[in-house]
């Protein structure tokens, strides 16, 4: 996680690398600092919290020369002297840092005679860099031969030089239109600054001039690159709510909208060139884009295709045995996902039929499988993920009556799903009424079971309430033991055929003093139930149906509870570390 702002220009560069940081904070919001240049010698300020904070503290500042940071806390406290930049201790070069130094520890025991000033893995590698021999660049390449990890680095030197570099985490380079250089760890940051940019790869190192980038290679070689086109950014929203979040969900419909056209005007499957008959699926994904990942098996497996779902950060490491003849999908809405995009590269390397179904064009996953199913979501800010898993479970819909042969036949049908999508929101008194139970469990069968996973990872991440999704099969095979009558129990039930089997499950809950609030589309009575009634759709799509009133569950609870939706606490949007 940590985003990289860094510029050099005549303009000033403090208000350019703000700006880029406020587009960054998505990548951690811990603290926030800048070094900067001021005759011959590195000035630095930071702050905890928001980029707000530190945007209040260099009001006014001048400066052509800036890195900037915005940090998610992974070595050291959230305080303000583990905040980067970090100098070293003979205060020459500054660096930020986006990564994870991973033998820090040996390192720093290396390092005696420093008087190290945070707790963190980037002070070492400032200082490691620091002590080497050569030039800044000579340096940081002599120096990232001794780390273990990851980094995107930006460093500057007390007599103006301007290097950065880069090992898995992603860092990106640009002229700027009106003149001068800037990196950064997203190409969105560049969105109207820049026409072209250019992507580094792992062990690549540029030394950046107000006209003039050049690039290196791990053994200090100079090399060409190409560049690559800006593409045109979506507007982050079009709808304007008090949090990100709420208009984020508000947009699903839209998005859904635009999804599908661009499907249908495209040709996006055609393009793709995939073979005629795919023999296996294999879904790859973290968090949310996980459950999608699940119902896009279960889709895949209703045209008759086996499909499998991993965790990526458990695929990367485990012992799968890879099928030539399978595909493999990578899901993630900013594509930077590190678990992700190291199984990606596993699989690509192996030779692998790859396709990445992502929400950003442009990301690191796109690049690295090359064919891309584009989710239209638009710029997904919040942490939590709304619109943007819609438009993935949708994809993978689309996408599996493409393989079935039915995606052209059923345009109409589509067209109506999208065009009677109704929003059902969830009334105070219910919300009130959730979170005065102690305990709360999510339960479904099949489809209805990943809707349950999926609210309760939202409840969770911006409520901090401890609840669980389980199969509701599953219930009495041990966490019935946990139901009491502090114990809300909500049952997602929208598919007829285990309708029954779920009402009995229920049932068991309710003779243990559990209380039930069921959320479905049937007309399921019982006065003991509180009831959530959803609107008829089709079965299959049912889940974005009902994942819809369960999002605003979590973020009415969440602004009840007074917390920030948009921004929970420990967590980023992107997670750019294993
Ligand atoms: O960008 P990605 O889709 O790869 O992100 C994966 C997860 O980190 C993400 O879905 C996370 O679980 C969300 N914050 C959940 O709302």
């Amino acid at each position: 996680m940590c985003g990289i702002c860094a510029c050099l220009s005549k303009q000033n560069s403090v208000q350019l690398v703000v700006d880029g940081l406020k587009k960054l904070e998505y990548r951690g919001y811990d603290s926030a600092g800048i070094s900067y240049l001021e005759n011959n010698e590195i000035r630095t300020i930071k702050t905890v919290g928001e980029i707000c904070h530190l945007e209040e503290k260099v009001n006014g500042l001048f400066a052509n020369l800036v890195i900037g940071h915005t940090r998610w806390a992974t070595h050291g406290a959230v305080e303000e002297k583990n905040a980067h930049p970090h100098l070293s201790m003979s205060n020459k070069i500054s660096l930020v840092h986006n990564g994870i130094i991973e033998n820090y520890k040996a390192l720093k025991s290396e390092l005696s005679t420093i008087n190290f000033r945070s707790d963190t893995d980037s002070e070492v590698f400032v200082n490691l860099i620091d002590l080497e021999e050569g030039d800044l660049l000579q340096k940081f390449i002599h120096a990232s031969k001794k780390v273990q990890g990851s980094f995107a680095v930006a460093l500057i030197s007390d007599k103006g030089d301007f290097v950065v570099g880069k090992r898995e985490s992603p860092l990106y380079v640009a002229h700027l239109s009106d003149g001068g250089v800037m990196a950064t760890s997203d190409v969105y940051v560049l969105n109207n600054l820049a026409t072209n940019f250019f992507t580094l790869k792992d062990d690549e190192f540029a030394v950046l001039k107000e006209n003039e980038i050049s690039f290196y290679n791990k053994n200090g070689e100079k090399i060409h690159k190409k560049c690559e086109k800006m593409q045109k950014f979506d507007k982050i929203s079009a709808i304007f709510e008090k949090t990100h979040m709420k208009s984020e969900i508000l947009e699903t419909k839209n998005v859904l909208k635009t999804t599908l056209e661009n499907y249908f005007n495209q040709n996006i499957f055609e393009n793709l060139n995939l073979p005629k008959k795919i023999k296996e699926i294999n879904l790859i994904a973290c968090g949310t884009a996980y459950h999608s990942a699940l119902l896009g098996a279960e889709y895949f497996k209703r045209a008759s295709i086996p499909a499998h779902v991993y965790v990526a950060s458990e695929f990367r490491y485990g012992n799968e045995i890879l099928n030539k003849n399978a595909l493999y999908i990578f899901v993630s809405q900013s594509g930077e996902t590190a678990d992700t995009i190291a199984c990606a590269k596993i699989c690509k390397e192996k030779k692998m039929k790859c396709l990445a179904l992502t929400n950003t064009p442009n990301c690191f996953l796109n690049q690295i499988c090359k064919k891309v199913l584009p989710t239209f979501a638009g710029r997904e800010i919040a942490v939590a993920s709304t619109k943007a898993y819609s438009c993935q479970v949708f994809v993978l819909f689309l996408f599996s009556l493409y393989l079935k042969g039915e995606f052209y036949q059923l345009k109409n049908l589509l067209e109506e799903f999208v065009a009677d999508f109704k929003f059902t929101d969830i009334n105070d008194k219910l919300v009130d009424e959730v979170l005065t139970y102690k305990k709360i469990f999510f339960v479904g069968r099949e489809e209805d079971y990943v809707t349950a996973l999926e609210a309760s990872l939202k409840l969770k991440e911006i409520t901090y309430i401890n609840c669980f999704a389980i199969a509701s099969g599953e219930l009495k095979h041990g966490t019935l033991a946990l139901i009491d009558k502090n114990s809300l129990v909500i049952a997602i039930c929208t598919q007829e055929k285990i309708k029954d089997k779920l009402i009995s499950n229920l049932e068991e809950i309710e003779a243990r003093g559990g209380k039930i609030m069921l959320v479905s589309n049937f007309d399921i009575r019982d006065e003991n139930y509180l009831t959530l009634k959803l609107p008829n759709s089709f079965p299959l799509l049912m889940p974005i149906v009902s994942i819809i009133p369960l999002q605003f569950l979590a973020l009415k609870s969440s602004e009840k509870l007074g917390y920030n939706p948009d921004k929970p606490r420990n967590l980023a949007k992107s997670v750019t570390v294993e």
